[in-house]
């Protein structure tokens, strides 16, 4: 694992996400208390809002170690048998994209979770033979964008599920603020607040921005970081007061022009950005539908009067049957 200097080592230090803290902290101590296993954590909630991290904060506070993998990085069950077979008793095993493992790992991971042993098969024919592994106590933590996409019987293995929600401005400043003490820079609270409140709810977007606005304010000005070095940096890269970006603005002016502004079925729209579905639904949609900017309908996306508007476009009458 890379560090990454921004990221809270402790849940004092985490912003936001008041209900998941306050709860997950309880879980905690109650484990350590009884000298437990913590019982294993889903985290979902949109990219880019704090999973991995808390993560992290999990294996600190309860002093044991970090393994991160992915879901599409163990492609076999051999795979998941050696990073199991390698943690130390109470370890956290932290699997981002967990609705992405294979189905053959994800059978071997129900016993795993459930019983901490698995059976693996290896060879075959008459050199088949069946190993029986007894494995330390471990925590789960499995991240994923939507708890949708879990298959139910790895859902109902997790003892603690745990929603991430977008941040608000105010958290976000917060966020910002902290960040550029760690990284040295110089910014005033109506900076970070312009940050904040263009970065989608999303403390990685937010961190980003602070990152260019620093090199902006350092190139063009003094390199501090005030409302107004903040407000260049933020439209230099096509940034908008509500945090859209040329690639949000361009799924919905796509929906408005193309498809007069919706219904329009999810592979449609991505096809016509040249973007996957899944993008547009992981990383698009959670903002715009925050915002009321879009809305899904059961025949498909529908642009909303507010997303018109705020494009500068004349919204549809009031009752036209495209709506
Ligand atoms: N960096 C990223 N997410 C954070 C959070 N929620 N609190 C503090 N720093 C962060």
């Amino acid at each position: 694992e890379t560090e990454n200097p921004l990221r809270p080592k402790h849940l004092e230090d985490y912003i936001g996400q008041e209900k998941v803290k306050e709860n997950l902290s309880v879980f905690i101590e109650a484990a350590r208390q009884r000298k437990e296993t913590l019982d294993h954590v889903l985290l979902y909630g949109p990219p880019g809002l704090g999973k991995t991290t808390l993560a992290g904060i999990i294996a600190n506070e309860l002093g044991v170690n970090l393994r991160i993998t992915s879901g599409p990085a163990i492609e076999r069950p051999g795979d998941l048998a050696a990073l199991l077979t390698n943690l130390n008793a109470g370890d956290v095993l932290f699997i981002d994209e967990v609705h992405r493992l294979p189905r053959t790992v994800e059978e071997i991971l129900y016993p795993a979770m459930e019983d901490y042993s698995i059976d693996i098969i290896t060879g075959k024919g008459q050199m088949a033979a069946s190993y029986h592994l007894p494995l330390p106590k471990f925590t789960l933590v499995g991240a994923t964008t939507r708890a949708g996409q879990l298959s139910a019987p790895l859902r109902d293995r997790f003892g603690v599920v745990l929603r991430l929600e977008m941040y608000s401005p105010e958290e976000l400043a917060q966020i910002v603020s902290r960040s550029a003490k760690i990284l040295g820079i110089e910014i005033e609270a109506d900076g970070a607040l312009e940050i904040a409140s263009r970065s989608r709810g999303t403390p990685r977007i937010a961190n980003r921005m602070l990152k260019r606005v620093r090199d902006f304010a350092q190139v063009t000005s003094n390199g501090v970081i005030d409302y107004n070095s903040a407000k260049l940096g933020l439209d230099r890269m096509e940034v908008d007061e509500l945090g859209l970006d040329a690639n949000d603005r361009r799924m919905l002016s796509t929906m408005i022009q193309y498809y007069n502004g919706g219904p329009v079925g999810l592979d449609t729209l991505a096809a016509a950005i040249g973007e996957e579905a899944v993008t547009l639904e992981d990383v698009y949609e959670p903002y715009l539908m925050q915002i009321g900017f879009l809305a899904r309908t059961p025949r498909g996306r529908v642009a909303t009067k507010a997303a018109y508007l705020h494009l500068g476009l004349q919204p549809p009458a009031e009752g036209s049957p495209e709506q």
